[in-house]
């Protein structure tokens, strides 16, 4: 391990502006507003309408961070983006971005890690910091999940919305920052959510096409077992690992897929609900998209030296969580 640590220097969200609300979904499918409330705690969620992708809200993201840091586009050496819904198989999204922010000595890649996205991106932005050679990363969670979601299907569209969120990392100055990362995968979660057709497996046709088959496939119940296990027990560890207890945790980080998880989480780490960083009642799933979202809207509130745990699980199956100690006092 090298000495130098890399911490978040500034964070900066994009929401569309149109709110899709529970009582509008009540219209469009077979369901009422208080089931979706009592059993994920979302009321409403954003959706990007338009011939827009989701780079459109990862460029908005970048630029309010870069204007906010105060940094200079030339001066980011590398740009990640966390996203499973890039608006080309290729190019990367994150080619688009950069060249769009005027990134232009950065090199930049996608990371498919579903609602892990985030949190793989920000180990690896991380990593190329403490390697010593890159001082300016920005990484991005981003995803316009209207663009495969199925609006007829009740079991996935009350849950997912659109949105984006950037940070900049940069070498600490002092002992804050990234301090630890467990980052777990396995392919065999893959029968329960994952998207038909579109890939080398099932290119698209018309057939797969018409067959719904480029929507979101999720057996729901399964994932929740396997969500609810996992990211409590990996939040534990990371906080056991590190000698940290219910009391010097000043921050879950939670991912936000149903409200039942992050209750589940919190109460497996010993914090109230005051510790745990909360928005799916406004966004949703936004699957990338929901930490950096979650930092964003909570940046006020958060100290200098403010240990967090950031956690998620999600498609692939992916998990993980992340110690960070955090690097600056939000206004
Ligand atoms: O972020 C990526 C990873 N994804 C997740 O973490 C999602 C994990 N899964 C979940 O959050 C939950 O499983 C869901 C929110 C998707 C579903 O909640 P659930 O409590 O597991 O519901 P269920 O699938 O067990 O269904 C219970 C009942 C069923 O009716 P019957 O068979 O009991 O008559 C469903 O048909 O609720 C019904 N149902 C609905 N009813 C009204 C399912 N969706 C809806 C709906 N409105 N939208």
């Amino acid at each position: 391990m090298s000495n130098i640590r890399a911490a978040i220097t500034g964070v900066q969200g994009f929401i569309p502006e149109d709110i899709l609300t529970n009582e509008e979904l009540a219209t469009m499918v077979d369901t009422n507003p208080e089931w979706i409330t009592s059993r994920t705690g979302i009321s409403e969620r954003r959706i990007l309408k338009g011939k827009l992708g989701t780079s459109y809200m990862a460029v908005e993201a970048v630029k309010g961070l870069l204007a906010k840091t105060g940094t200079r586009p030339e001066d980011i050496d590398l740009l990640i983006v966390g996203t499973v819904t890039p608006d080309f198989t290729f190019p990367a999204t994150a080619n688009l971005v950069a060249s769009e922010t005027g990134c232009v000595n950065a090199y930049s890649y996608d990371i498919n890690a579903a609602c892990s996205g985030f949190i793989y991106s920000l180990v690896t932005g991380a990593q190329h910091i403490e390697s010593g050679r890159y001082k300016k990363v920005i990484v991005v969670g981003a995803d316009k999940m209207s663009s495969i979601i199925d609006y007829s299907d009740r079991t996935t569209c009350v849950i997912f919305g659109d949105g984006a969120g950037a940070v900049l990392l940069e070498p600490s100055a002092d002992e804050n920052g990234l301090v630890d990362f467990i980052l777990k995968s396995d392919g065999a979660g893959c029968k329960y959510l994952h998207k038909k057709a579109g890939g080398s497996v099932n290119p698209s046709n018309p057939r797969n096409v018409y067959g719904g088959d480029h929507y979101v496939y999720q057996e729901g119940q399964a994932v929740f077992k396997f969500a609810v296990v996992n990211m409590a027990q990996i939040s534990y560890d990371i906080m056991e690992r590190n000698g940290l207890t219910n009391e010097s945790v000043n921050w879950l980080v939670p991912h936000q897929a149903n409200k039942r998880i992050i209750d589940a989480t919190a109460e497996r780490m010993g914090l109230p609900p005051e510790k745990v960083m909360l928005n799916i009642q406004r966004y949703g799933n936004t699957t990338a998209g929901t930490i950096p979202l979650c930092l964003w809207d909570y940046e006020s509130q958060l100290r200098k030296g403010d240990n967090l745990i950031i956690s998620a699980f999600g498609g692939g199956f992916t998990w993980g969580a992340i110690y960070l100690r955090w690097a600056y006092d939000g206004k």
